[in-house]
């Protein structure tokens, strides 16, 4: 299949990185969510990343232009009926994407593929919200998206080998590496890197060393370009415990327990670079 127009849910960070990649790309993309303002912060922010391209002579203003013109805004999901491929890139709860998939269900054509951008949550639960599972898929980016190459493309149990080949098509002309794997908790990323950056939270929690020491050993050390728990701040703290206990519930084993002074900080509404403190301080 030949995906031309994609529509977007969520123009948060990583819902604003993915229209800017796929508009770049070429795609006409539809930037959905539930108010003008999210999408109007998040169009600021693909207009800031497109102007640091042409200020560093990467891009030309006109084209930077052409990229922003192939973005449209859209608060009314019924906006969905004429994309062939639907990337949704929501609030990481269940119910709310479920939801999302049954209504994108009944509202797309029967050709479009309906991808989840989750980063832990399972693709077949997710599928059997609709009547099409063969065409749910799971297309997992990094954050940044512009500056991260990979994307982890997730089958579900029934992905059909044609929607995977188109994922797989259309990743490549994102310019970014797709990776596949099926569908287990947390999937290979997260499954990996959680349990490193809980690990690093319990080697605070146990006075073993400060946030600062913890970094420089695996910067310096392992030549991580941040340290784990710079980069637990960069994703944010509540994103990270949500995903430990994806992981914890999902295999049900104590391995993946999430530390508590994990949990204190989320409590303290210490969330990260976004609240302004985590680990550390921001302004
Ligand atoms: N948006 C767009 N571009 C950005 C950016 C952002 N938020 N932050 C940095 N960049 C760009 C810069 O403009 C710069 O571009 P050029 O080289 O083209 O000029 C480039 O990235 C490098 O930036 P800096 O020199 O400012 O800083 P750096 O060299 O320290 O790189 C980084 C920044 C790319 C974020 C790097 O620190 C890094 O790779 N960190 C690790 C990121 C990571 O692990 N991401 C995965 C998180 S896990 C995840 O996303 C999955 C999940 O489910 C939780």
């Amino acid at each position: 299949m030949n995906v031309q127009k994609v529509m977007v849910v969520g123009a948060g960070q990583m819902g604003s990185g993915i229209a800017q990649v796929c508009a770049m790309a070429g795609f006409e993309v539809i930037l959905h969510d539930m108010k003008t303002e999210f999408i109007e912060r998040g169009i600021n922010n693909i207009n800031k990343n497109l102007q640091r391209q042409v200020d560093k002579e990467r891009m030309s203003s006109a084209e930077k232009e052409d990229v922003l013109n192939r973005i449209s805004q859209s608060v009314d999901l019924q906006n969905a009926e004429k994309v062939d491929l639907v990337i949704e890139a929501a609030v990481e709860n269940m119910e709310i994407k479920k939801a999302l998939f049954a209504q994108l269900d009944e509202i797309t054509p029967q050709h479009t593929i309906l991808a989840t951008n989750t980063s832990s949550l399972p693709i077949t639960e997710i599928a059997a919200a609709t009547k099409r599972p063969e065409k749910v898929i799971g297309m997992h980016f990094m954050n940044p998206v512009p500056v991260m190459k990979l994307v982890e493309i997730i089958r579900g149990l029934a992905t059909a080998d044609e929607v995977y080949e188109t994922i797989e098509n259309m990743t490549n002309k994102l310019s970014k590496v797709p990776v596949e794997v099926n569908d287990f908790p947390g999937f290979v990323s997260n499954r990996i890197l959680m349990p490193m950056i809980n690990e690093a939270i319990f080697t605070v929690y146990e006075g073993v060393a400060t946030p600062e020491a913890i970094d420089d050993v695996m910067k310096l050390g392992m030549n991580h370009p941040m340290g784990p728990l710079t980069l637990a701040d960069f994703i944010g703290l509540d994103t990270c415990l949500y995903i430990m206990e994806t992981l914890h519930e999902g295999f049900g084993d104590d391995k993946y327990r999430p530390c508590p002074l994990l949990r204190k900080y989320v409590k303290a509404g210490w969330l990260g670079r976004k609240s302004g403190r985590g680990f550390y301080t921001y302004e």
